[in-house]
Formats: C-alpha cells, structure tokens, sequence
C-alpha cells in the first residue's frame, strides 16, 4: 500500500511538471483532473493589464520665423535695388557738376557785389567820386604859379588829379562847362589813351605819357601821339574858401583845335612826337 502511494505521487508530480513546461493545462483537463482526482489544482493568475498611458496629443508648433531659432545668428540684410538714372532724378555726377556750376555762378555774383560795393564805398567816405576838398583857393592858386610865373601842378591823391592854373580866356570846347572856378582847374591823371598816369613835364611845360607819347599842354589840351581826345577833367566849384574837386562828374572834351596855353615851352620829357 505504501508502495502504491509513493508511485502514485511521483508520477503526480511528474504530470505536474510536464504541464508547467507545457505552458500550463487548458480548463477542460483542470476540470477533468479536479472531477477525477478529487482536489482542486489552482489556475495561474491572468496577467494584468498593463496601464495604459496616455500620451499627450501632439501640440502643433507655430513655424519659427525665417532665420531665427536656437543657434542661428541674426544678421542685419541691406537690400540694394538697382535704379536708371531717370528713376534716380540726379546722379554722382550730375550732382557734382551742378555743385560746381552753382559754386562759380555764386563766386561770379559775390564778384560783381564786391565791384559793386567798391564803386559806392568812395562815395560813403567822401574819396575818389565824391566831391573832394582840395585846400584853399588861395592856397592852390600860390602853388601852381610860382612869383616868376612859372607853372607847377598840384597833385590831389584823392581826387587823383592834377590842380592846374586856369587860363585867362578857355577856347570855345569849354563853353559852358564847370571845368574852371577860382582860376584853377582840376585834370584827371589817366591817359585817355589807354589809361597810363600822365607825368607832368616842366621843361615843356604840359603833360606828357611814357606809354606811347600822347602829349598835353598845362591844361590838358591834346597836342599830340595816340591820345584820341584832350586829358579828362572834373567839375569844380569854390565853395566859401574851398577848392572842390567833384570826382564824381568827368567831363570829356575832343582833341582840342586851338589850343588855350602854349605848348611845348622847352624841350619834351619823353622826345619827340608828331605834333597834330
Ligand atoms: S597810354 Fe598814354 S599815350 Fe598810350
């Protein structure tokens, strides 16, 4: 009997172990086995589920703008557009000569405003084209004629004339004309040639131009060379005592016909030229 028993549980076990290598008995034979055998055999336990997890829904990305994210370097882009010179209106070099157009026209204006200025200035200071206060009459008339009788010039720089005795009797041009007051007359220095200062000649007694020889009697009558009429003067006038030298009125007169002063009265300063 005890014999019997022992089989029987080894050969128990043995099924018992055939069935775990198996992957474990289906229901049909556990039932069968529980009816025949008469003792319950347990069911392996079902697995459990494993949990689910849920996994966010994706969230969509808003796109990045262009060339910015991590690791990118924002660099500054300078657009450059190409336009013709009709769309540009003025080009470089357009410009520069418009500059320089309107740098010389603006130079040639402030020229013109400075000669301008020049001319007037004389005349807000009282010098060259204002009336000019040359001295005394009395003064002027013992410095030109000397007690010998004798003639010598007084130069005026500011009138930029020559005061010179005036002749008893003018000739006939001068009719009219301010060209005399207190016996005394005032001649513009210019040649009326070509513009040289006209020295004075005292051994001839006259004005005489190194330049081309234009000579001029005392008062200024043409006498010969190129000079196309007699020497410029200014009006004058005596005013109380003064001699006034108005270098602001220039009188012109045409080579002189016949002359007021003799001339020459003695050998010529600069040689000699044809006389008219
Ligand atoms: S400038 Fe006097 S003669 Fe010519």
């Amino acid at each position: 009997m005890i014999g019997a028993l022992g089989a029987f549980t080894i050969a128990y076990r043995r099924s018992q172990q055939a069935v775990r290598r198996s992957g474990g008995p289906s229901a049909e034979t556990v039932r069968a086995d529980r009816s025949r055998v008469g003792f319950r055999v347990s069911t392996p336990p079902a697995p459990e589920p494993e949990p689910v997890v849920e996994e966010p829904e994706p969230v969509a990305e808003e796109p990045e703008p262009a060339g910015v994210g991590a690791g990118v370097q924002l660099v500054e882009v300078q657009r450059v557009v190409e336009v013709s010179p009709e769309e540009a209106g003025v080009t470089r070099r357009q410009f520069f000569n418009r500059a320089i157009l309107a740098t010389f026209f603006a130079g040639f204006i402030g020229q013109m405003g400075m000669s301008a200025l020049a001319n007037f200035w004389p005349k807000l200071r009282g010098g060259f084209g204002a009336d000019v206060d040359a001295g005394a009459v009395t003064d002027l008339q013992a410095q030109t004629v000397s007690a010998d009788g004798s003639v010598t010039p007084v130069f005026v720089p500011e009138a930029r004339a020559y005061v010179v005795p005036a002749p008893a009797q003018l000739s006939d041009q001068f009719e009219g004309m301010p060209v005399a007051a207190g016996g005394l007359m005032a001649l513009f220095q210019r040649c009326v040639h070509l513009g040289c200062r006209v020295p004075w000649c005292a051994t001839s007694v006259g004005f005489e131009c190194p330049c081309h020889g234009s000579k001029y009697n005392s008062i200024g009558e043409y006498f010969g060379g190129p000079a196309p009429r007699n020497l410029d003067r200014f009006a004058v006038e005596v005013v109380g005592d003064r001699f006034i030298i108005k270098t602001g009125t220039i009188l012109e007169t045409p080579r002189a016909q016949q002359m007021s002063v003799n001339y020459p009265q003695g050998p010529s300063c600069i040689g000699a030229v044809e006389a008219h």
